[in-house]
C-alpha cells in the first residue's frame, strides 16, 4: 500500500486535517504521524512506502526536528517533495537549501489547496499508470496483448501489475482460468462488477448487482482489500513487491449497455473511477482489457486511463477502428482527462502487409486516420506467431503457464519472447517519459 506522506509540525493540525479531507475526496491515500512523538522507525517505514511527500511549511515546521529528519529521509530515498506554505514562516538554512527549490504552492493562493491536490494526484498517477488496451475493432489482439505484453512487463520490469477484464466477453479471464472457475468467482461478486456497484463483497445483505439485471445501485461503497477481489496469477521473485493479479470479468457487465438512466450511470462511473484510483496505491501498473464496441464501459475505461494502447492489424479495417477510437477519445473525454494514444502493430507477417506497416510509419495514412498516426505508432511490433494463438488453460496448470514468456515449446519461441520484452520495455519508457 502506497500513500503520500504528510510531514508537519503538531501545531499545524487544522491545515493537516484540511489536506487530509481534500486527499480523501480525491481517493488518494495519505499517511501522517498520528501523534507528536518523533518515532523515527515508524516514520521512516512510512516514508519508504510513500510515492511523494507533502511538507507543510510553517513557522513551527521550520523549527521541527521531526520535519527536518523526514525531509532528509525523503532526499536520501529520492522521494518527490511537494512543499506547501501555510503561513509566513521565514525559512532557515536547511529549508532554504532542501525545501525552497521545490516550493511553488501556498495557501495564500485562492485555489492553493486544489493545486496541491492536483500535484499530489499527478505523482500518484505516475507511480501507477493505467493503460487501456482498446480498439473499436474486434479481433485485433487486445486480449492477447493484455495478457502477453503485460505478462512480459511483469517478467522483465517487475513490480505489481493488475489486469482488469472489462470486456463482457471476459476472454482475458478465460485465458488464465477455466470457465467454471471464472463463473464461480463472478457468482460471489469476486469480479469486475464490484468496481462499479456495491456488491456482496462489500456487504452480505445486498442483492448481487449481477443478478439485478434491470436495476442500478448507486449506493456508495468502500473498496475492499485487493486480496478479496483480485486473483493471484503469479508472484514474482521479489514478492510481495512483485505480483501479477487479475480482476476477473463476467458477462453481466453488459447490463450497463442496456441501462437508460443517465444520472445513475454517471454515479456508477464515478464509483468505478474512484475505486480504480484507490487500487493505484496497491500496484505499479493497471491494465484494462476492453470490449471492441463503444459503450458505457469504453467511457469508463477512457476516463480512468492515462494511456490507450491500440493494437491494430496491418489492414484498412483496423485503421478504421483506430480512427474511430481517436475520434471517440477526442469527442467523449474532457481534455484534462484525455489519455495518450499509442498504436501497436499486431500479427505482422512477412508478406505485403509489411508494406502497409512501412507506409503507416511514413505518414501515408495520417490523413485517413484523421490524426498523426505515424507519431502514435510504437517502434516495436508484435509478429504473427502460433505461440500467441489462444489455448484453453489446463485444469491443473497454474495460471502463469498461459504466459508466453514463461511457458511453451518449439521454434520461434525465443524470437516472440524477445518481441514481447521489447514492446514492454518501450511502453515502460513511454510511461517514464510521460
Ligand atoms: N500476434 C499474433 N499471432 C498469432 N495469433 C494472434 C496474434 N494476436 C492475436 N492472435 C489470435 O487472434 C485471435 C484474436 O485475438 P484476441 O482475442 O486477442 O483479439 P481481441 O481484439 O481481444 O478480440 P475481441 O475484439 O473479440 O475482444 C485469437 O485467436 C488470438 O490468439
Ligand atoms: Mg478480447
Amino acid at each position: 500500500m502506497s500513500h503520500v506522506y504528510v510531514s508537519h509540525a503538531p501545531v499545524d493540525l487544522d491545515d493537516l486535517l484540511k489536506l487530509h479531507e481534500a486527499l480523501r475526496a480525491a481517493s488518494i491515500p495519505d499517511w501522517y504521524a498520528p501523534d507528536d512523538s518523533n518515532d523515527r522507525d515508524r516514520n521512516n517505514r512510512a516514508i519508504d512506502d510513500a510515492f511523494a511527500m507533502v511538507v507543510l511549511v510553517s513557522a513551527a515546521s521550520v523549527r521541527s526536528k521531526t520535519v527536518r529528519q523526514d525531509v532528509e529521509r525523503a532526499k536520501a530515498r529520492g522521494l518527490k517533495l511537494i512543499p506547501y506554505q501555510i503561513d509566513k514562516a521565514r525559512l532557515n538554512g536547511f529549508f532554504k537549501q532542501e525545501v525552497q527549490p521545490h516550493l511553488r504552492l501556498s495557501n495564500a493562493l485562492p485555489d492553493g489547496l486544489d493545486q496541491l491536490v492536483g500535484e499530489v494526484r499527478g505523482a500518484y498517477r505516475r507511480k501507477c499508470p493505467v493503460i487501456a488496451v482498446m480498439n473499436l475493432k474486434g479481433g485485433v489482439g487486445k486480449t492477447t496483448v493484455s495478457a502477453q505484453v503485460f505478462g512480459a512487463w511483469h517478467g522483465h520490469i517487475g513490480g505489481r501489475v493488475l489486469l482488469i477484464d472489462l470486456d463482457p466477453q471476459y476472454n482475458l479471464t478465460q485465458t488464465f482460468f477455466p470457465m467454471d472457475f471464472a463463473d464461480e468467482s463472478a457468482a460471489k461478486d469476486r469480479s469486475v462488477i464490484s468496481l462499479f456497484e456495491r456488491s456482496r463483497l462489500h456487504a452480505r445483505d445486498v442483492v448481487s448487482p449481477a443478478e439485478n439485471w434491470l436495476g442500478l445501485s448507486t449506493e456508495p461503497f468502500a473498496p475492499v482489500a485487493r486480496t478479496s477481489l483480485a486473483h493471484d496469477l503469479m508472484a514474482g521473485p521479489g514478492a510481495p513487491s512483485s505480483r501479477l493479479d487479475l480482476i476477473s470479468g463476467q458477462f453481466e457487465l453488459s447490463k450497463y449497455a442496456f441501462a437508460t438512466d443517465v444520472a445513475k450511470l454517471e454515479r456508477i462511473k464515478t464509483h468505478f473511477l474512484r475505486t480504480v484510483e484507490f487500487y493505484r496505491s496497491e500496484y505499479d501498473l493497471i491494465v484494462f482489457d476492453t470490449n471492441p464496441n463503444a459503450t458505457f464501459l469504453t467511457r469508463c475505461a477512457l476516463e480512468a486511463s492515462d494511456r490507450v494502447l491500440a493494437p491494430m492489424h496491418t489492414d484498412i479495417y483496423s485503421l478504421r477502428g483506430v480512427k474511430l477510437l481517436h475520434q471517440v477519445i477526442a469527442e467523449q473525454v474532457d481534455p484534462a482527462k484525455r489519455p495518450k494514444l499509442s498504436v501497436l502493430f499486431n500479427a505482422v507477417g512477412r508478406s505485403e502487409q509489411s508494406t502497409f506497416e512501412a507506409d503507416a510509419r511514413n505518414g501515408a495514412f495520417d490523413a485517413v486516420a484523421g490524426f498523426p498516426l505515424s507519431k502514435a505508432l510504437m517502434r516495436s511490433a508484435l509478429p504473427l506467431s502460433r505461440h500467441l494463438s489462444v489455448r484453453a488453460p489446463k485444469e491443473d496448470d497454474p495460471a502463469w503457464r498461459q504466459l508466453t514468456i514463461h511457458a511453451g515449446r518449439g521454434g520461434g519461441l525465443k524470437q516472440i519472447r524477445e518481441s514481447l520484452k521489447t514492446i514492454a520495455l518501450e511502453l515502460s519508457e513511454l510511461e517514464a517519459a510521460a
